[in-house]
C-alpha cells in the first residue's frame, strides 16, 4: 500500500473507527479484519472496479444499480444470502461501492442477526466524503427516499482513490458538488490542498460533526449546506440535474440569500462562485424552468423546514441553521441567480 495515505479517526467511544484515504488503501483491508471473523459477505455492484483479496472464506453479492434497487427487497435477498453462507454474528459484511452500496450493505449489516460488523470501501467521491462516513444506512420505500434505515457505524472505511479513475464524469461532478460544501463548513484553505488532502479534510469535518451529533439533532444539519435549494432543483428538473450538481447550485444560492439577509459580504458570495464554478467546473446557474413559483413550494416542503422556510446559511460566525426566512428574501436571492 502507498505510505502516503491519510488516516482520519471517527471518535465515537468504543465504536470509534479509522477512515483511510489514498491510492491503494483497499489492499489494507486484509490486515484490519478482526481475528474472530470466519466468513465475510462482500456487497458490491457489477460496475465497481475494486476486487478485494481477503484472507478468509467470503462470498460476493452483487446488487442492482439505481435507486429502485435500494429497497427492502434487496436487503431481504442479501440477508437470505448471508444466512445461506452461514454468516454469524461474529462475522463481517464489507460494502464495496458508492453511496447506494454503503447504504444498503450497512443497513443489511445493521439488521442481520440484529447487527453484524460492517466495513466500507468507498469507490465514488460522494461515498468518500459523505455516504460511507457517519453510520447513516437505509433503503427507499415507494413513499420516499431513505425512509427505512438505521444508524450503524462501520468498523473501518477505506476511501480507495484508485477507483476514481473509472468514475463516469457525471458521478465525479456529483461528488465535487458535495466536496465544494466542505470549503464553507470550516475555515480551511481547501484550495491549497491536493485531492487526497481535500477528501481527508472533508472526512475529518464530517467525522467531527458526527462525533458531536451522531443522531442528527443539531450540528449535523450543517452538512445540509446547499441542500435546501438543491433538493428543490433536483425535483423541479425531474432529477435531470443530479444531487451533487444541484447541491452546488444550492451553495451559490445560499450565498446570495445570506447576502440578501445581510449575513455575508459580496466577497464571500464571489468565493462561492470561485469554488463551485472556477475550481470544480460546476454550474452556478439555475436550470431553465426553475422559476421562483416552481421552487418556492418545493423549498417549503423540505424535510428540514420545521419553522417556515429554513436554510443553512453562512455568516461571520460560520454556518448556522436559519428558520423563518421570509419569502421575499428567498425570491430576491433567486432573482440574483443567472438562469441557464
Ligand atoms: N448515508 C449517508 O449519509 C448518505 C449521504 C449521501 C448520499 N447517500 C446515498 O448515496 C447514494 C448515492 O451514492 P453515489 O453518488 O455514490 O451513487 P451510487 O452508489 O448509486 O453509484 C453510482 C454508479 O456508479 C457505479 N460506481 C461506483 N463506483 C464506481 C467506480 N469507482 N467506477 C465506476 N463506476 C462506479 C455504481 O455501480 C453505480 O452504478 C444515494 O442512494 C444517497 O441516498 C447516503
Amino acid at each position: 500500500m502507498t505510505s502516503s495515505h491519510s488516516t482520519v479517526r471517527v471518535d465515537l467511544g468504543d465504536r470509534s473507527y479509522d477512515v483511510l484515504v489514498g491510492h491503494g488503501v483497499a489492499n489494507e483491508i486484509a490486515t484490519q479484519i478482526p481475528d474472530n471473523v470466519r466468513r465475510i459477505a462482500v456487497v458490491t455492484q457489477p460496475g465497481v472496479p475494486i476486487r478485494l483479496a481477503l484472507p478468509v472464506e467470503h462470498k460476493i453479492f452483487e446488487i442492482g444499480n439505481g435507486e429502485s434497487n435500494k429497497s427492502i427487497t434487496t436487503v431481504e435477498k442479501l440477508c437470505s444470502g448471508f444466512a445461506d453462507m452461514g454468516l454469524t454474528r461474529n462475522d463481517l459484511v464489507i460494502g464495496v461501492g458508492g453511496g447506494m452500496v454503503t447504504d444498503v450493505a450497512g443497513f443489511a449489516a445493521a439488521v442481520f442477526h440484529r447487527g453484524v460488523r460492517v466495513m466500507h470501501v468507498a469507490t465514488t467521491l460522494l461515498a468518500m466524503v459523505d455516504a460511507a462516513i457517519g453510520g447513516k444506512t437505509g433503503v427507499n420505500l415507494s413513499a420516499g427516499k431513505n425512509l427505512v434505515g438505521a444508524f450503524w457505524q462501520p468498523s473501518a472505511v477505506f476511501c480507495e482513490m484508485d477507483a476514481l479513475s473509472t468514475l463516469p464524469p457525471e458521478q465525479m461532478r456529483g461528488g465535487l458538488g458535495e466536496l465544494a460544501k466542505y470549503h464553507f463548513i470550516s475555515g480551511d484553505d481547501f484550495l491549497s490542498m491536493d485531492m487526497q488532502q481535500r477528501i481527508a479534510r472533508a472526512v475529518r469535518i464530517k467525522a467531527d460533526i458526527v462525533a458531536a451529533d451522531e443522531r442528527e439533532s443539531g450540528q449535523r444539519a450543517l452538512l445540509n449546506y446547499g441542500h435546501t435549494l438543491g433538493h428543490a432543483v433536483e425535483i423541479a428538473t425531474n432529477f435531470k440535474v443530479q444531487h451533487g450538481e444541484a447541491v452546488a447550485i444550492g451553495l451559490v444560492y445560499a450565498a446570495h440569500l445570506a447576502e440578501v439577509m445581510g449575513r455575508i459580504s459580496d466577497d464571500r458570495v464571489k468565493e462561492h462562485y470561485a469554488v463551485v464554478g472556477s475550481e470544480y467546473g460546476l454550474s452556478t446557474a439555475l436550470p431553465k424552468g426553475c422559476t421562483p413559483d416552481v421552487l418556492l413550494p418545493l423549498i417549503a416542503n423540505d424535510k428540514k423546514a420545521l419553522d417556515g422556510l429554513t436554510f443553512v446559511l453562512d455568516s461571520l460566525r460560520g454556518l448556522e441553521v436559519v428558520p423563518g426566512v421570509s419569502e421575499q428574501n428567498v425570491r430576491e436571492a433567486l432573482a440574483a441567480m443567472e438562469v441557464r
